[in-house]
């Protein structure tokens, strides 16, 4: 299993946003998470399609764009165009299964990686229908909107459940966690199989390059095992 460390650029610089990047690249990070709120599916709004143009060609890393938004199957197509690797959106942002369906179908017609997230309310149970069909399952650990709380409860046992779920289909399917990750607890979310690892303030919060060469210290160690 293929372990990344996607920092999550929402705790950036957003003046230096460039600067911060180079700092994960030189750690070893190789995927950048973008999330997106429209402050409508989230209390907060961030930033959307054309920053992710101009970071396209300042970076090879792999864009992780995690939507937080409603309705996400309006803007599959401009965020593919803008340069997503990943395409990631949520069960609670669509209106019904058929609706779910129709969105990965677009990410892949628009041939990206798809993406599902669930916040920390929402049962597992509500990925399993289609997660034959995505590439990445994603568990919230903390209510999306913002950066820096602390991790809910229970949410690690969730997507360890989702793992097993995961291993016992015989599923080829990355397991991502965002949400409250600090280095104090990177073990914890990596023994409950999680193989893609969404950091933001533990990050972008002081020595960038520093904080991300700990975290790249401690993948590498349980990858190894
Ligand atoms: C929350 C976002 C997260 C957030 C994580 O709405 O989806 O990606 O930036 O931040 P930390 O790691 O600080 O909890
Ligand atoms: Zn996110």
């Amino acid at each position: 299993m293929k372990y990344r460390l996607a920092p999550s650029i929402l705790s950036g610089d957003f003046a230096n946003l460039g600067e911060g990047i180079r700092q994960i690249e030189a750690a070893g990070a190789t995927d950048l998470h973008f999330d997106v709120m429209d402050g409508i599916f989230v209390p907060n709004i961030s930033f959307g399609i054309p920053v992710l143009k101009s970071l396209r060609p300042f970076t090879d890393m792999f864009m992780d764009v995690h939507l937080m938004i409603t309705e996400p199957i309006r803007y599959v197509d401009d965020f593919a165009d803008a340069g997503a690797d990943l395409i990631t959106f949520h069960v609670e942002a669509c209106q019904d299964a058929q609706d779910i369906e129709t969105t990965i179908g677009a990410i892949h017609a628009a041939g990206k990686q798809a993406g599902l997230v669930i916040n920390p309310k929402t049962s597992e149970e509500e990925l399993y229908p289609f997660i034959e069909d995505l590439e990445l399952a994603l568990i919230m650990g903390v209510q999306p909107g913002f950066g820096g709380q602390g991790m809910i409860d229970g949410t690690l046992e969730k997507a360890k459940r989702v793992r097993d779920y995961i291993d016992s289909h015989h599923l080829d399917c990355d397991l991502e966690f965002d949400g409250g990750v600090k280095i104090d607890n990177l073990d914890n979310v990596l023994e409950a199989g999680i193989n893609v690892i969404v950091a933001g303030s533990a990050v972008f919060k002081g020595d960038v390059k520093a904080n991300a060469a700990a975290f790249m210290d401690v993948i590498r160690k349980h990858a190894d095992v």
